[in-house]
């Protein structure tokens, strides 16, 4: 397939919070193309719930902000960034304001929420439960209103194009058409990973695209072991994993086993509102010690009519599944919501490779060290999209990038059909089900090892070429969950969301992060000086 050539001089791959923030922080110094792989509002961040947390009420600090998110990450943060997120988030809040987001008031006042691991009411949230869908809204408006913004959907990116060592540009797939769009500098900012497991509260583009692009084209990539999970999402054989929000618990709502006894309060001191992976184990040993596929969410002591007017979207998605949530209590598991790792970056976005940035859920700024606490991932997308934007113009600027005249670049699909669609969907179904059951909330080197070794049978599949979407976001999700589970491996102890039944303290070398580059699946590294890796291997 020979591909036709577009150039732009800021290529986003994304359209959530972080890859329109990043677009808008670019619009005037040169043309933008914003990508997204489905339909524009296809994303976490328009799924987004709970809000966004930002030390703005009168009761809070930006440094008590910044505490609690370090004490989240348990130990693994990089404080450089957490500082940043904190510090800058209330300005990016209010300019949000100042271009239409309405978050929800009482009177004039701004209302906070309470979510796990927060010492203060701190997380605005939009039309009840419906912050992201609102987040999203003006940020698209936004983008819109520059003339040098433009939009590609359905253009799914198979790879990146790199030309002496130098991002330049992707290969996208669109309509089943290859296009190679070059650019002076690419930003990803394709989301999560959740759909590696059968049971995740993300999107069905939450592939890992943007993550196993950027290993094949040789960026460094760190933490791949840390996975959240989110610990209350509706269990019904009928339905999808669908969010039951933190703030549920933040407004009142208890936990209790199949036999209606609150459990909470005797496995953490902050009971229902201890940091997520705690309740999230909480919650599977309940389910293994009363033989339950779930536990209870119990919000009938609310008053029924401010549980309707403060979560719309879950009453009303429940009540589809027949789960009236006034007047019952709700079945719910855990299920994976969020990775902390992801494809390596300094504070400013930059990456491993020169001329590639990231930002959002796809980047690792070291921000969530080994657990992210509630709501800081919209502040996150925001914060550092901007940053990664005004990084993006600087470097052209510096740079001097000419891409007039880009050298011709091979097709990164072929005609070949290397797999049916039968066999895709059937790989893709058993990969779900396995790093579910082997890499999931609990792990140990006997199931880490069963995930990896079916995963090493599966390397042909990564290295193969397709001309669907499908059969790429197979390859991308092998490629992402083999990171995960060689990540985990190596990491001989449980810290944050990041549990081992083998080794329950913490293990040598804690403080140090994994990091993966192509050739070499898993090292140590020392967090603190990431980028002293740039352009070299590990080790
Ligand atoms: P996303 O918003 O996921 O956007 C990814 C974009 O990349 C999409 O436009 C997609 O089309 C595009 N893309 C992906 N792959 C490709 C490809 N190959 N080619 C082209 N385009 C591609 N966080 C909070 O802070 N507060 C909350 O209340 C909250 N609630 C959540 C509720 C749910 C159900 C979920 C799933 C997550 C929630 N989170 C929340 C997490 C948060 O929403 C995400 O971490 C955040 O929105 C990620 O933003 P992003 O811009 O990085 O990616
Ligand atoms: C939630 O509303 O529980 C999700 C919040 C988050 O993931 O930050």
């Amino acid at each position: 397939m020979k591909p036709s050539v577009k150039t732009v001089d800021f290529l986003v791959i994304g359209g959530g919070v972080a890859g329109l923030r990043a677009a808008i922080e670019s619009a005037l110094a040169g043309s933008v193309l914003v990508l997204t792989k489905d339909k524009p509002t296809e994303s976490s961040t328009g799924y987004a719930q709970g809000g966004v947390a930002v030390a703005l009420s009168d009761e809070d600090e930006v440094c008590i902000h910044f505490e609690d998110t370090i004490k989240a990450g348990d130990g693994l943060c990089r404080e450089e960034a957490v500082r940043i997120l904190v510090e800058e988030g209330p300005g990016l809040i209010l300019e949000m304001i100042s271009w239409g987001a309405e978050f929800d008031r009482e009177g004039s006042k701004l209302s906070f929420t309470m979510e796990a691991a927060h010492s203060r009411r701190r997380i605005l949230h939009s039309h009840g439960d419906a912050t992201g869908k609102e987040i999203e809204r003006v940020l698209i408006n936004k983008a819109r209103s520059f003339p040098s913004v433009s939009r590609l959907d359905f253009a799914f990116t198979l790879d990146l194009i790199i030309e002496n060592g130098r991002c330049i540009g992707a290969s996208v797939l669109r309509d089943g058409s290859l296009i190679n769009i070059f650019a002076k500098a690419v930003i990803l900012a394709t989301g999560g990973a959740g759909q590696v497991f059968s049971r995740t509260t993300n999107p069905v583009i939450a592939t890992g695209d943007g993550i196993a692009i950027a290993y094949r084209a040789g960026a460094l990539i760190s933490d791949m072991e840390f996975i959240q999970f989110h610990p209350t999402t509706l269990y019904s054989p009928a339905a999808p994993q669908f969010l039951l929000s933190e703030a549920m618990r933040g407004e009142g709502a208890v936990l209790k086993n199949i036999h209606g006894k609150r459990f909470m309060p005797e496995y953490h001191e902050m009971a229902e509102l201890a940091p997520r992976d705690a309740v999230t184990r909480a919650i599977l040993s309940e389910m293994i010690k009363t033989n339950a596929k779930h536990v209870y969410l119990d919000l009938m002591h609310l008053d029924k009519n401010f549980v309707k007017k403060r979560f719309p979207v879950i009453y009303a998605t429940c009540l589809q599944y027949n789960v009236d949530i006034t007047e019952e209590m709700i079945p719910v598991s855990p299920a994976a919501h969020y990775i902390m790792g992801g494809v390596h970056t300094d504070v400013e976005g930059g990456t491993s490779i020169k001329g590639l940035f990231a930002a959002g859920e796809v980047a690792c700024t070291g921000v969530h060290g080994a657990n992210r606490l509630a709501s800081n991932s919209l502040l996150e997308g925001l914060v550092y999209g901007a940053r990664t934007g005004r990084r993006a113009v600087k470097y052209i600027e510096e740079e001097r990038i000419d891409i007039t005249a880009p050298g011709a670049h091979a097709a990164a699909t072929s005609n070949a059909a290397p797999m049916s669609s039968l066999d895709i969907e059937k790989t893709r179904s058993t990969l779900r089900q396995i790093m579910w059951n082997k890499t999931g909330i609990i792990r140990c080197d006997e199931s880490l090892c069963i995930a990896k070794k079916w995963l090493d049978k599966k390397r042909p599949i990564m290295n193969m070429p397709f001309e669907d979407r499908r059969g790429f976001e197979l390859k991308n999700m092998l490629t992402v969950a083999d990171l995960m589970a060689a990540s985990a491996l190596l990491r001989k102890g449980s810290v944050g969301a990041h549990y081992r039944s083998d080794f329950k303290g913490r293990g040598e070398k804690w403080q140090k992060h994994t990091a993966c580059l192509r050739g070499k699946e898993a090292e140590w590294m020392n967090f603190e000086s990431p980028l002293s890796t740039r352009g070299r291997g590990l080790g």
